[in-house]
């Protein structure tokens, strides 16, 4: 006989939400405080967090806030130790905070590369590194690394983004086998082209193309609630458009056919860039 694993309840968990201020952080901060979980809110934008912790106590929810920038290690450090020394223990970690680059491989500025990896993989990385010890010592915990479908299949004119996203990819899936056996789950959610204020904070190298998200666009909203349920049923990968799970598949039976789809999908963006090298 079958037996289905019961849902996890979220009511009174400790969550932690990086990039908390917009986007998918926001709407999943909105989500869980309808659970209510306890959260701790993180970005760099003060009156935004502000403007939501008051929106989520408002709606009955708990939720603090912590003004961090996390491309500096120290603030990455004391996201975990003061969430950890505040409430005696952290249950989902969501590493979520992160930004675009669209330009060239070949023109990618080496300070751009390294801002880029800063924020998109090494602060999660030392994040989970921190968050480690704390939920072994508390018998279990969920870290849920936010990557994106340019994390499976690399498009062009967004290499070091995609490259951002491959390695998180990467540690997410050597990390849920090594911390399996200590009850935490690890589980990476790969959205495709998702509302929110992505295109704005996007950053631009060379060429004169502009950012138009790729394929159908889903809200911030559904990939909240796919992180959601993620939390209440753990699951290793988490894909909140069904398209992009296709995509991921076909990339693997026949990469040259998906290659002549993204080229010429992106054809404009392409000729572009030949025009501006
Ligand atoms: N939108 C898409 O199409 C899409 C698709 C796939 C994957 N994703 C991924 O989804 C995640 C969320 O992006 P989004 O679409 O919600 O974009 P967004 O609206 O621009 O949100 C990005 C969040 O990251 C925070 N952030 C940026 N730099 C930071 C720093 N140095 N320290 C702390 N927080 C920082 C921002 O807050 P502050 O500016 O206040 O610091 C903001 O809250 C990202 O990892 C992104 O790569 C997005």
């Amino acid at each position: 006989m079958k037996t289905s694993i019961p849902m996890r309840d979220i009511a009174g968990k400790i969550i932690i939400i990086t990039g908390a201020s917009s986007g998918i952080g926001r709407a999943t901060a909105l989500a869980l405080a309808r659970e209510p979980a306890q959260l701790v809110l993180v970005a760099r934008r003060h009156d935004r967090l502000a403007a939501l912790e008051e929106e989520i106590r408002k709606a009955g929810g708990i939720a603090t806030s912590m003004v961090l920038d996390l491309r500096q290690k120290d603030q990455v450090e004391t996201m975990i130790r003061s969430t950890r020394d505040r409430f005696g223990r952290i249950d989902v970690l969501i590493n979520n905070a992160g930004f675009g680059f669209l330009g060239s491989v070949e023109k990618t500025p080496a300070a751009v590369v390294r801002e880029i990896f800063d924020l998109n993989f090494e602060a999660p990385l030392l994040a989970s590194q921190l968050v480690i010890p704390i939920m072994k010592a508390q018998g279990g915990g969920h870290i849920i690394n936010v990557s994106s479908v340019v994390g499976k299949r690399g498009f062009p004119l967004s290499g070091i983004y995609c490259a951002t996203k491959f390695a998180l990819q990467g540690i997410s899936e050597s990390l849920r086998l090594e911390v399996k056996d200590y009850g935490i789950d690890v589980s990476i959610v790969s959205p495709a082209a998702t509302r929110s204020e992505f295109g704005e904070h996007l950053r631009h190298g060379d060429g004169t193309y502009k950012f138009q998200p790729t394929g159908p666009v889903q809200s911030a909203e559904d990939v909240a609630a796919a992180i959601v349920a993620c939390i209440k049923k753990p699951k290793l990968e988490v894909y909140p458009s069904r398209l992009s799970r296709l995509l991921v598949w076909a990339n693997a039976l026949v990469p040259s056919l998906v290659d002549k789809i993204i080229s010429r999908y992106f054809r404009d963006r392409i000729r572009a860039a030949k025009q501006h090298s």
